[in-house]
């Protein structure tokens, strides 16, 4: 039976699991450097966690096994390759402990699109563990870890708003100063992250690359809450090549647009396409217009900044 319990220290001594909330986020802008020796870009990252949430509940077991549900379950997979195992087997090494753990992936972000949803599972799973081995890890020790495990999964275990350089990992935390309402298109099957880099590498080849630098007046925009403001600074650098691998994508923009949407844009590597809304209803008609434009296999509406990994319960192993 699933029991909320407000504080979860020594549910690990008691052998129940542990159960940790993770948003999604969109990119407000991504700005994106040449490509560093280390193949990785430099980037001026800036994140908004939204309302949509993978659940990570972890029980201790004979040996780590993960299991996954919801509707894109199947599109998730259930080996070392999961940044929820890898970060099981990461805290654990630290520690010295076996990471015989379940980790089930309650999951309802878009798989493989843009949306952070494997990092989110990675942070969830960091959390989930240091709380059911009693590790009482630092904010600082477990960001560390999710840098390790990859480029976005520090900002899903901050969530709220930030801003991320390097290669997305060192944070700045943003203020917020309203509610923005998002809609999301979600398209038929994922895009690669390395390949939409790697389109970015060849539609840039032999141009001068900037190095990224975040917009002051986005940063602004989201200060003051005001949507239209965050709309007309809204950017994304891999947009043109997640467009070239993906051309029907345009269709999805020109349809949320047409539909009233303030801004639109890919989100992240794509290919999930996110637009900025006025208002609730706002949404709730952009949405209703997207999916009747058949351009997208599902619509999502979700609300923005979203609290970061969170531990909403513990549970009966
Ligand atoms: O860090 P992460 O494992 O999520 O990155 C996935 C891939 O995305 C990398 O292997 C790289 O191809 C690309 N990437 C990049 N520059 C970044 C972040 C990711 O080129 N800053």
């Amino acid at each position: 039976a699933r029991t909320q319990v407000p504080g979860v220290q020594g549910a690990g001594a008691r052998g129940a699991g542990v159960r940790v909330r993770v948003p999604a986020k969109v990119n407000v802008q991504l700005a994106v450097g040449a490509a560093r020796p280390d193949g990785f870009h430099d980037l001026a990252n800036v994140f908004l966690a939204v309302g949509l949430y993978d659940e990570i509940t972890v029980t201790p077991a004979d040996e780590l096994r993960i299991t996954c549900s919801g509707p894109d379950a199947h599109q998730v997979p259930l080996d070392e390759s999961n940044l929820a195992a890898r970060a099981a087997i990461a805290l654990g090494a630290r520690h010295g402990i076996e990471p015989r753990v379940h980790i089930h992936i309650d999951k309802d972000i878009p798989v493989a699109g843009g949306m952070a949803g494997g990092s989110a599972d990675g942070a969830g799973a960091l959390l989930a563990c240091d709380a059911l081995w009693s590790l009482g890890s630092s904010r600082e020790e477990l960001l560390a870890l999710c840098s390790e495990l990859g480029s976005d999964v520090p900002f899903s275990l901050l969530g709220g708003a930030a801003l991320g350089t390097g290669r997305g990992e060192r944070l700045t935390p943003l203020d917020v100063g309203g509610a923005f309402h998002w809609v999301f298109a979600v398209a038929d099957g994922g895009l690669p992250t390395p390949a939409v880099y790697g389109e970015f590498d060849r539609l840039t080849e032999g141009t001068d690359v900037p190095a990224p630098a975040a917009d002051p007046a986005l940063v602004e925009a989201l200060r003051t809450g005001d949507p239209v403001a965050l709309a007309a600074t809204l950017a994304n650098d891999l947009q043109p090549a997640a467009l070239s691998l993906r051309p029907s994508l345009a269709d999805t923009l020109t349809a949320g647009t047409a539909a009233g949407a303030l801004g639109a844009l890919v989100s992240g590597s794509g290919p999930t396409t996110a637009f900025l809304a006025k208002d609730e209803d706002a949404a709730t008609r952009v949405a209703e217009a997207l999916l009747a434009s058949g351009t997208c296999r599902t619509v999502r509406v979700a609300p923005a900044p979203a609290p970061g990994a969170t531990v909403v319960g513990a549970e009966d192993g």
